[in-house]
């Protein structure tokens, strides 16, 4: 295999057990490769595997069997060049913007010695994401006096610092109201340019799922596994009105369709549509 073609992430066979192994996997028999410079969205019913398989690829769960490699290297544990970010911005509230961005190098700083020139870069790496994240006019600002995509900017702003060649996203947006998402999915957009970060972005919108995936992958669940994968048939660069294609629409109608086949919701559905007919015709 010659590097070009080498994906940036790969997992072969991978299966998870939370409970015994008569149960159902959390993971069964995963395999997907992300292309480096890739940017793959994961959708499904809830419970279907996509947190355990983002924490997996994060390093932070392990797994029962299969491998997962990062740049053909074996993922055993967290990295730097692996940042998560999670729906909830875990800023530190006692540290201004600009400190909770530098964070993760201050403590380098003290768990490393470090010439003068790295801090510097540290220093400038910091007010190019504040500026990047458009976050530079509340650098000094306190995350409690932020709204919400704000908040989430600096905790995306903070996981870039590392310069990260893996970005691991679970629902980042999932408690923004639906206006400030449109600006942070073309925000997350830009980064992935610019900074040509791998991307496995997790959400439970379908419409967020197509809009920003080259590929979006379904899972299913009971077992947690892969179900299908659709390529994404829209121009590199995405613009919002792209939502209202005849493509967009038929392919989010395609999803769903399969989320609810796959994940018992039609049985559901289907049922009250008994009941409401047993109650019209009493
Ligand atoms: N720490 C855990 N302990 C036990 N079971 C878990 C744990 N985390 C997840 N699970 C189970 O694994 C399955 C997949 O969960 P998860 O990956 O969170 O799904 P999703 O993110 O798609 O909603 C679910 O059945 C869930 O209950
Ligand atoms: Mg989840």
């Amino acid at each position: 295999m010659t590097e070009s073609i080498q994906p940036k992430l790969s997992a072969r066979g991978v299966w998870k057990f939370f409970g015994p192994r008569s149960g159902h996997p959390a993971l069964r028999d995963v395999s997907l490769d992300v292309a480096d410079n890739g940017f793959v969205t994961l959708v499904g019913a809830s419970g279907c595997g996509k947190s355990t398989l983002l924490r997996t690829l994060g390093g932070l769960e392990s797994f029962d069997a299969g491998t997962l490699l990062c740049d053909g290297h074996a993922i055993t544990a967290p990295a730097p060049e692996r940042a998560m970010v999670f729906q909830h911005y875990s800023l530190y509230p006692w540290l201004t913007v600009a400190e909770n961005i530098r964070f993760c190098r201050r403590l380098g700083l003290f768990t490393r010695s470090r010439s003068s020139a790295d801090v510097e870069a540290a220093s400038g790496r910091a007010d190019a994401l504040l500026h990047l994240m458009g976050l530079a006019h509340v650098a000094d600002a306190y995350p409690g006096q932020l709204s919400g995509g704000m908040q989430q900017r600096v905790a995306i702003g903070r996981a870039l610092m590392s310069r990260p060649r893996v970005l691991l996203m679970d629902e980042p947006f999932g408690a923004l109201d639906a206006q400030t998402r449109e600006v942070m999915h073309d925000l997350i957009l830009h980064v992935h340019r610019l900074e040509k970060t791998t991307v496995v972005f997790v959400t439970h919108d379908v419409e967020e799922a197509i809009y920003l995936g080259q590929r979006v992958v379904l899972m299913a669940p009971r077992p947690g596994r892969i179900d299908s994968v659709y390529e994404v048939p829209l121009p590199a660069t995405r613009r919002q009105e792209m939502k209202h294609t005849q493509e967009f629409l038929q392919l989010k109608r395609d999803i769903l369709a399969r989320i609810r086949m796959t994940s018992g919701m039609q049985t559901d559905l289907d049922l009250l549509d008994q009941l409401s007919r047993a109650a019209a015709a009493a």
